[in-house]
């Protein structure tokens, strides 16, 4: 089974290369915040939301939540493609769509629109829908959506997410229904705890945010093969505007010779902020197109994930070098302007 996940990555590089697009639609998101709040408070007069206006009025609260999000990758999935890359002034409205061999599958709106977006949802069924999987019509969202991932979520995460959620401009964009064939997983039963005095437990939180294993484990037809967790050899196809041939992800593992035992933790940083390797050799694919999200992340939380990664236990596992050549410049050298719409 293979994922297209690179894919929503590539649109996200492409996206975050056009520093001046983001930089007006970031305008354009602080000018409407207010207008967001408001709307998402008519929202509550229609539908049983609670607390819309309360959340978005909480400045501090919303600014973590946009933290979460920014390094849990939501806007990635859930912004819609145009004709050069995603489009931010659609950020969060969905309409990301992407073909895999067992269907497609389409990001949904998730700005606080009440008719095409979650506007009418509480805060309770947003929540249970990121960490849980479940929509408040009992119905499973296919496990694309990283939830088994964001299980662990905080509840002070994920009140803050939600806050900020709720605070985006709402957006009308009817998205339609993707036809993914994936079973429908229950997300794994796992504490809801951030240990922010042990710089590895922390770590290892934000790892779960981030999703690294998503990724970092290879695949096989049954799923994910959990016994080579990190060990990398996932493959992953990029559509052809954005490059040719294969990614396979790597060995992240602490193993010296088929993993990165040799790394410190200042090279796990640049990996994950700047898109680097220690030779400076770029890190392609998703990796590169998270940069200007995972760019945003705090000296402290980027060296606690690193902490956490080098703390993984050896696995060998050589993993096959990618032949990926991407069709443009490579995008970690967005400067880090940052996708998510912020209110
Ligand atoms: C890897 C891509 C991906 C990422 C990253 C992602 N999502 Fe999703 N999300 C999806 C897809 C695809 C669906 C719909 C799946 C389906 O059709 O069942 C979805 C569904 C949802 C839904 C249910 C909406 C509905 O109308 O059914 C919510 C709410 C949601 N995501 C919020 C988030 C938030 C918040 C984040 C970040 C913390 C996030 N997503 C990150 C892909 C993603
Ligand atoms: C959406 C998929 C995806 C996610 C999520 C992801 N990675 Fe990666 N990662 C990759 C791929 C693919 C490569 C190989 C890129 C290449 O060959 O240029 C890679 C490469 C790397 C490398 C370079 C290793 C080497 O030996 O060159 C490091 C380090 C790394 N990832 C760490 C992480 C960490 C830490 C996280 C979570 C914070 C993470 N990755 C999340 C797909 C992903």
């Amino acid at each position: 089974m293979r994922l297209g996940l690179v894919l929503f990555a590539a649109a996200l590089a492409a996206g975050g290369c056009k520093k001046k697009n983001n930089e007006a639609d970031k305008g354009s998101g602080a000018a409407t915040a207010t207008g967001a709040a408001t709307g998402a408070a008519t929202a509550t007069g229609a539908g049983e939301a609670t607390g819309a206006g309360t959340a978005a009025a909480d400045p501090k609260l919303v600014e973590r939540g946009k933290y979460v999000a920014t390094i849990a990758g939501c806007v990635g999935c859930h912004t819609p493609m145009g004709p050069q890359g995603p489009d931010f002034s659609k950020a969060f409205a969905g309409g990301m769509k992407v073909t895999e061999e067992f269907g497609t599958w389409i990001g949904p709106n998730v700005t606080p629109h009440p008719e095409t977006g979650i506007g009418k949802w509480t805060d309770e069924q947003i929540l249970a829908a990121i960490r849980e999987g479940k929509r408040p019509d009992g119905t499973m969202i296919k496990a694309i959506m990283p939830y088994m991932f964001y299980a662990g979520m905080t509840d002070e995460d994920g009140k803050a997410l939600v806050a900020f959620l709720r605070a985006l401009p709402p957006i009308e964009n009817k998205v339609e229904k993707g036809d993914i064939k994936l079973p429908d997983m229950p997300a794994p039963q796992v504490p809801r705890v951030d240990d922010t005095s042990d710089p590895v437990k922390h770590g290892q939180y934000l790892a779960s945010l981030m999703h690294c294993a998503m990724c970092h484990t290879p695949m096989t037809e049954k799923g994910p093969d959990m016994s080579k967790m990190w060990a990398g050899g996932f493959e992953m196809k990029v559509p052809p505007e954005f490059g040719t041939g294969v990614l396979w992800s790597s060995n992240i593992t602490s193993h010296p010779e088929t993993g990165i035992g040799k790394w410190t933790e200042e090279d796990v940083v640049a990996a994950v902020k700047v898109g680097v390797r220690p030779d400076k050799s770029p890190i392609l694919g998703p990796m590169a197109m998270y940069v200007p999200l995972w760019s945003q992340m705090t000296d402290d939380d980027a060296l606690a994930l690193a902490k956490f990664v080098k703390s993984i236990p050896p696995i060998e596992h050589k993993v096959a070098k990618s032949t990926f050549k991407p069709a443009g410049p490579p995008p970690g050298g967005a400067g880090g302007a940052p996708p998510t719409a912020a209110p």
